[in-house]
């Protein structure tokens, strides 16, 4: 089974846009999919509420009050995690991922909270030793912008403790697509494709990197 963890710290930074898009894809390729909503809001539970019957199901799982249960044939899990986590939560999250996808948005105060953020992870990564594969993407971006290019330069020349290179994934465009998703259960896919085409394109290196063996742990 695959499992596939949305993180941040900072509210708002995308989790549940990513966390929704990234399972209407997984589903809108065939894959049996859980999305596992961990956050007492509830965005993603109420973003499956939304979805239309005739779209590829996707099961709705509650991760807030209960423990985290999949469906037996469950091959893809995305948990959209909260804002808030306390250290014990954090690790638990952690252990649970074999990917975390880490959004964060062009701002000075986003970029501040995603590097103190970063430091927390990587000293609860030497606690609970785990080799989860980390990976950056840029969301709500408007291109052009100064913020967005150093944005998209601190996420270039991040490093992992071991000297790699943090993978930085993409860079997702501010689109009012994402809204027209939010709001009717679906994801950018699954929209006629010439309405979302750009969004697509920039969203493929992260698809394939998910699909492949280099965003598992151990590899
Ligand atoms: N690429 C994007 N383009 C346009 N709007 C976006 C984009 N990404 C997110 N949004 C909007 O920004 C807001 C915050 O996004 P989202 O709810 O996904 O963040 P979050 O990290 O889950 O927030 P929280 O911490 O509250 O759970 C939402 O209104 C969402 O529709
Ligand atoms: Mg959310």
């Amino acid at each position: 089974m695959r499992t596939i963890l949305v993180l941040n710290a900072k509210g708002g930074s995308g989790k549940t846009t990513l966390a929704t898009n990234l399972a209407g894809y997984f589903a809108s390729e065939g894959a049996k999919i859980a999305l596992v909503d961990l956050d007492p809001q509830g965005s993603s539970l109420d973003w499956l509420s939304a979805r239309p019957a005739d779209r590829p199901k996707i099961a709705a799982v509650e991760g807030f009050t209960k423990g985290v249960r999949v469906p037996r044939s469950t091959e893809v899990v995305v948990m959209d995690a909260p804002s808030r986590t306390h250290d014990d939560q954090l690790a638990t999250l952690v252990r649970r991922a074999q990917t975390i996808i880490l959004p964060i948005v062009p701002s000075p105060i986003d970029i501040r909270a995603a590097q103190r953020f970063l430091g927390e992870l990587r000293s609860l990564r030497n606690i609970v030793a785990t080799d989860v594969k980390l990976a950056t993407v840029a969301n709500r971006v408007r291109e052009g912008t100064l913020i967005a290019n150093e944005l998209e330069d601190y996420l270039y020349e991040l490093k992992l403790p071991s000297g790699r290179k943090f993978p930085f994934m993409t860079v997702l465009r501010s689109s009012t697509n994402y809204l027209r998703a939010a709001e009717r259960g679906l994801s950018i896919f699954e929209f006629a494709p010439v309405a979302t085409a750009a969004d697509r394109e920039y969203w493929s290196p992260l698809t394939r990197w998910l699909q492949s063996p280099r965003s598992l742990r151990g590899s």
